[in-house]
């Protein structure tokens, strides 16, 4: 390629050009094919070229492309956000749409904090959020998010929002053990509440199943019923964050359906756009939406791109497509598939450390020694050179934010496949993650 004016992430890598994609394959302009272990960033659910969808998004471009949200509705925001209420837990019957994820937490984080003001309560603002999480790249959202480095380098900007240690039985945060521990991480969310003062606490805010920071990590039963109690029990609104996990990812509509828990607020991303169109939503439970109704009347909040049309006319087709081709009740036997296969794995690759997760919500953590769970030292950074290996074999993985809130780097890798991939698909992801591994480690030292 010629001199490139892009501004990339990052100046260490060379990107591929991606040139189409099908399925579960996506080509470069060489002519390589690449697997996707990870739907890009657990996006792609109903894979790729989805034709339905592209004839979408070109009658709506041409039947309108555009309408403002201070003047207009349109079908497909109806259609849309009708759709999504659908499946949702009883009294979740409202829908705010935006561009992404990070919208939708920003765009939660408002509600929460005009809610609260209209209910005559001016001093809650504080978001708490968790160690080890990811909720988006403004500066808000950063606030609520775990990892404490990336804070700092906006530092005064960004918030120093309490952090509560995450339901992370694998390296207890509180020094305990399951089930001796009592839940003592959800302990520590009433005992935060507590220290910053209920009167100054406006939500909480997790990810039901973690994503990027450390992904696939899967509370015990008892982490959301003592959440949802101890929220409400100081008038603290709950935000599930399932950008990633949600929207079938982990096998149900929504992750938190597992545990029959209802939040106040849920956001959707990724998935929901399906990589087709930027797309995010805001899920909000009827007793919110009251207040707005009774009180100022109006949500002071807004983005040119929300509700846009054409992005909903993907939004709709993509939920059809997942619907028609009953894709949502396909992830539970897949992911046993595929957990099962990494668990073989890790019987045969000793730096497999843990393998979790729920549905097509997989995670690897990679460790030195699997006795102690020793990671590697940060200078090898073992996952990404592994990301680097399976991507040159022709399979695509992700390995998360790396450096988490509780300072050690650990080594993550996330896999996560579109919806629709076959037995032999997962048979070559395997395949192929068994030969990345293997030279990765091979190549340490
Ligand atoms: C759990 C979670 N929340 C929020 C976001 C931010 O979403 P976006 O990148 O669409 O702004 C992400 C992105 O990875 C995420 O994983």
């Amino acid at each position: 390629m010629d001199q490139s004016s892009v501004f990339y992430r990052s100046f260490e890598k060379n990107y591929p050009l991606i040139d189409r994609s099908e399925g579960v394959f996506v080509w470069d302009d060489q002519g390589k094919r690449y697997l996707d272990g990870s739907s890009g960033c657990a996006v792609t659910s109903i894979g790729y070229g989805v034709t339905a969808v592209a004839e979408a998004l070109y009658e709506q471009a041409q039947q309108t492309g555009f309408a403002h949200g201070s003047m207009f509705t349109s079908r497909p925001q109806e259609e849309l956000a009708r759709l999504i209420t659908e499946d949702a837990p009883a009294g979740m019957d409202y829908v705010y749409l935006v561009s992404g994820g990070t919208e939708a937490n920003e765009t939660a984080f408002s509600m929460a904090i005009q809610y609260h003001r209209q209910r005559k309560n001016h001093s809650k603002w504080k978001i708490i959020g968790r160690h080890i999480s990811y909720h988006g790249s403004s500066f808000a959202t950063m606030s609520a998010s775990g990892n404490i480095q990336r804070r700092s380098l906006y530092s005064p900007l960004v918030m120093p929002f309490p952090l509560v240690p995450p339901p992370h039985c694998y390296r207890c945060y509180c020094g305990s053990t399951y089930p001796e521990c009592g839940i003592s991480c959800a302990q520590e969310l009433e005992k935060t509440i507590l220290s910053e003062g209920p009167e100054n606490v406006a939500a909480f805010i997790l990810e039901p199943v973690i994503g990027t920071s450390a992904p696939g990590i899967v509370p015990p039963g008892e982490y959301f019923p003592l959440v949802r109690d101890i929220c409400d029990r100081y008038d603290v609104l709950l935000i599930a964050d399932e950008v990633l996990c949600g929207y079938g990812r982990c096998g149900r509509y929504l992750a938190m359906d597992h545990w029959g828990v209802s939040a106040d607020m849920v956001t959707l991303g990724k998935a929901l756009g399906g990589g087709y169109a930027p797309l995010g939503a805001v899920l909000v439970q009827q007793k919110i939406y009251e207040v707005f109704v009774n009180n100022a009347r109006k949500f002071n909040h807004g983005y040119t791109y929300q509700g846009n049309p054409v992005s909903c006319a993907a939004g709709v087709a993509v939920n059809r497509c997942l619907r028609d081709n009953k894709l949502f009740q396909q992830v539970t036997g897949k992911g046993s598939y595929l957990k099962d296969k990494l668990r073989e794995l890790a019987g045969k690759q000793p730096i497999i450390g843990d393998v979790r997760g729920l549905g097509l919500l997989l995670g690897l953590e990679l460790v030195q020694d699997k006795n102690t769970r020793q990671s590697y030292p940060p200078s090898i950074d073992i996952a990404e050179r592994t990301r680097a290996i399976a991507m040159d074999k022709g399979l695509m993985l992700y390995t998360g934010v790396g450096r988490t809130a509780d300072i050690t780097k650990r080594d993550y890798l996330m896999v996560a496949p579109p919806f629709i991939i076959n037995n032999e698909e997962m048979d070559l992801l395997i395949q192929l993650l068994d030969q990345a591994l293997a030279e990765a480690a091979a190549h340490v030292y």
